[in-house]
């Protein structure tokens, strides 16, 4: 069985957030799975910019509220990133329905919303949960990243461990 480790991370502010993606997109492989989850304007894009970032993809990465899905290729050896945005999705449409133009194996899925669509997807997805504060003045999110095997663990060296 791979180890599951559990980091967290406090994050201050916006460019923070996208360092804290481009952290975990430059361990990033074809075929993971990962899903975002956290409230309206919790910093869900914002860290899938930086996920962008660390994976090598040049392109803007935008909310992509009304498109569902959208495919990012990369710009370099590096596997794709398909960015979906599961808000609007019934929860009974899975994610493999989606006529996504990407082969998801040689990508790497990230999924706003997408706490439970991925089910078949992958086998261990990785999980990234924003929590914002009570405090709407206060900029701060807290992050718990969950992630599954050993090729983790020095991205994460930094993160509090809370396993
Ligand atoms: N610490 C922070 N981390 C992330 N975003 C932050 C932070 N502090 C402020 N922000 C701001 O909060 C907003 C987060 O918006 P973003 O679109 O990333 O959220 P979201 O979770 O994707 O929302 P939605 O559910 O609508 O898709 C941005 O305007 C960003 O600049
Ligand atoms: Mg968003």
């Amino acid at each position: 069985m791979s180890p599951v480790t559990v980091r967290r991370y406090t994050v201050a502010n916006a460019d923070a957030m996208r360092e804290l993606g481009a952290l975990l997109g430059r361990t990033c492989q074809a075929g993971d799975v990962m899903v975002l989850t956290g409230d309206l304007g919790a910093g869900k894009t914002t860290f899938t910019q930086g996920l962008g970032v660390g994976l090598g993809i040049e392109e803007a990465i935008t909310s992509p509220t009304f498109v569902i899905a959208r495919v990012h290729p990369s710009t370099g050896v590096g596997p794709d990133l398909v960015h979906v945005d599961a808000y609007r999705l019934g929860s009974a449409v899975e994610l493999d329905e989606l006529d996504l133009v990407a082969d998801l194996s040689s990508s790497v899925v990230v999924v706003e919303w997408g706490g439970g669509l991925v089910g078949g997807l992958a086998e261990s997805p990785i999980d990234v949960s924003i929590v914002r504060s009570d405090d709407d003045e206060d900029e701060t999110r807290i992050v718990t990243v969950t992630v599954t095997g050993e090729r983790w663990d020095a991205a994460l060296v930094q993160g509090d461990p809370l396993t």
